[in-house]
């Protein structure tokens, strides 16, 4: 079945099984590979991406239900200067070691940002709840998005 969305931007346009999953379209079909695979069953965070502007488990959402949408996802927004300000107060809060929650999480903290410029840490913390990191602890995370709203203020 051909399908046809934006993906960054870009219309393309990809000939998959219907129900084969965002995930396994992008990565597989396209070697889209920035999103990532973690459970592969919605419970992780990992795939994060944006759909029509609202964060999704790309392993949950079978390509057929992409057809003329818009996807965003890291390749696309480390382009921009809101993607850079979160991946930037990442790094300098020391919120990446292994980096596989990585993509997820600037996915997430973009769409937290983005909703509310100047988020409390419960906002932060519930806005993340659904990205496991095996490594940081969250702390450092939470930190990143407080260092990103506030570098990134009047950019939100
Ligand atoms: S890989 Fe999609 S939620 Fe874990
Ligand atoms: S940095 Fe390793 S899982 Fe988050």
């Amino acid at each position: 079945m051909k399908i046809e969305f934006y993906l960054n931007s870009e219309l393309v346009a990809v000939d998959v099984e219907p129900m084969q999953s965002l995930l396994h379209t992008l990565r597989g079909t396209m070697g889209r590979t920035a999103t990532k695979e973690g459970c592969g069953e919605g419970e992780c965070g990992a795939c994060s991406v944006l759909f029509n502007g609202r964060l999704v488990n790309a392993c949950m959402m079978p390509i057929s239900q992409v057809e003329g949408g818009d996807v965003m996802t890291l390749e696309g927004l480390r382009q921009t200067e809101k993607g850079l300000c979160v991946i930037n107060a990442l790094l300098e809060a020391k919120g990446v070691q292994c980096g596989f929650c990585t993509p997820g999480m600037v996915l997430a903290l973009y769409a937290l940002l983005d909703a509310d410029p100047n988020p409390s840490e419960h906002a932060i913390r519930t806005a993340i709840s659904g990205n496991l990191c095996r490594c940081t602890g969250y702390g450092m995370i939470v930190e990143a998005a407080k260092i990103a709203a506030q570098k990134g203020e009047g950019l939100w």
